[in-house]
């Protein structure tokens, strides 16, 4: 893979220093999200807990709100708080898309409004446009600060129709992927204004953070930005014709309906032991793995699974899937 890399770079391409390919990402990644500075870090879990620990610091609240599906207070082990030692007010409920009544709700004064478009683990819902818009007003007046949760901003991006800075220019402080919809290695950048991005730069720094051979990271994730990202509308539009055969077929049902990205949620009406089971017998026969990791529902009997078309989904006709998402559903039914 490092050879395949290097093959893409001029030849005398300096890997280290103010041009190397970090530098360019990082300036490519301010001009994209159009902030004033951008900052690589390894993981965009590291890149929010700083950006949400420096809000904290400037603001004198040691608190921050959002959705209670997100990133940081499911899978990081609530690192905020062990780490950075925030505290985390959720807003809303986790089966459904935040709304500005669930934030009216927050009564206490909070250091951040932390909104993840699209909203992942709940299918991938977006506010619209106006619904954003009024989200990050509530936290404004409040003293507090807007930050994207834009791991999946490039998916994002094709269902507002406008310019990722002008998305992005919503909020103080934008974390973006380099992997997931960009297919890189790993890695994320923080976007913001010099000062706070000078101090996650401290941050990054101290939680050993500062790589000094992540090129290859920016590299992948440069060809990303060059090859993938011009696809996302492609992808949701054939997400939202794959979403359209399972609902025709009818065993499955899909959320949000339509899909407002690549990303999108099925769910079947049989318990996820069987699903996996039937999954796997269908992969043995056919060679072909219909879904990953199923999640069980509060509802005995259901279970969900996630889709995200990418390049290599592309090859499959709606039709197909939704073929093979019956058969799956057929065979735990048995
Ligand atoms: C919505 C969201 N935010 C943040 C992260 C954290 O990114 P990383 O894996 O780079 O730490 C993820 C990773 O899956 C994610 O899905």
């Amino acid at each position: 893979m490092l050879r395949r890399m290097l093959d893409r770079l001029p030849p005398d391409t300096e890997l280290y220093g103010p041009d190397a390919p970090v530098a360019q990402l990082e300036r490519r990644m301010a001009e994209l999200l159009g902030k004033p500075k951008a900052l690589f870090f390894p993981s965009g879990t590291m890149a929010q807990q700083v950006a949400l620990r420096i809000h904290a610091e400037r603001t004198g609240r040691p608190t921050f709100t959002a959705h209670p599906a997100n990133h940081l207070d499911r899978w990081e082990m609530r690192g905020y708080s062990a780490v950075h030692g925030l505290r985390y007010l959720p807003a809303g409920e986790a089966v459904r898309p935040l709304t500005l009544d669930d934030l009216k709700e927050v009564t206490e004064p909070v250091a951040a409004l932390l909104i993840e478009l699209p909203q992942r683990e709940i299918g991938g819902f977006l506010p619209t446009w106006d619904e954003l818009g009024d989200q990050v007003r509530w936290a404004r007046d409040r003293g507090a600060v807007p930050h994207l949760d834009g791991a999946r901003l490039w998916e994002a991006q094709p269902y507002y129709d406008r310019p990722h800075a002008e998305i992005a220019a919503l909020f103080d402080t934008v974390y973006v992927s380099l992997y997931k919809g960009l297919e890189g290695v790993r890695g994320a950048v923080l976007a913001g204004d010099d000062a706070t991005i000078g101090q996650a730069d401290i941050w990054r720094q101290r939680l050993g953070g500062a790589l000094p051979d992540a090129w290859p990271l920016a590299v992948a994730a440069m060809i990303g930005l060059d090859e993938v990202m011009p696809r996302m509308a492609a992808f949701r539009d054939h997400a939202v014709a794959v979403a359209k055969a399972v609902n025709t077929a009818g065993v499955a049902a899909v959320l949000p309906d339509p899909p407002q990205t690549a990303l999108f949620h099925v769910l079947l009406p049989v318990d996820a032991e069987a699903a996996t089971k039937a999954r796997d017998e269908l992969l043995a026969e056919r060679g072909v793995q219909v879904f990953g990791h199923v999640r069980a529902e509060s509802v005995p009997g259901r279970c969900r699974f996630e889709i995200t078309i990418s390049e290599n989904s592309m090859e499959f006709a709606p039709d197909e899937v939704a073929e093979l998402i019956d058969e799956v559903v057929r065979r735990a039914l048995r």
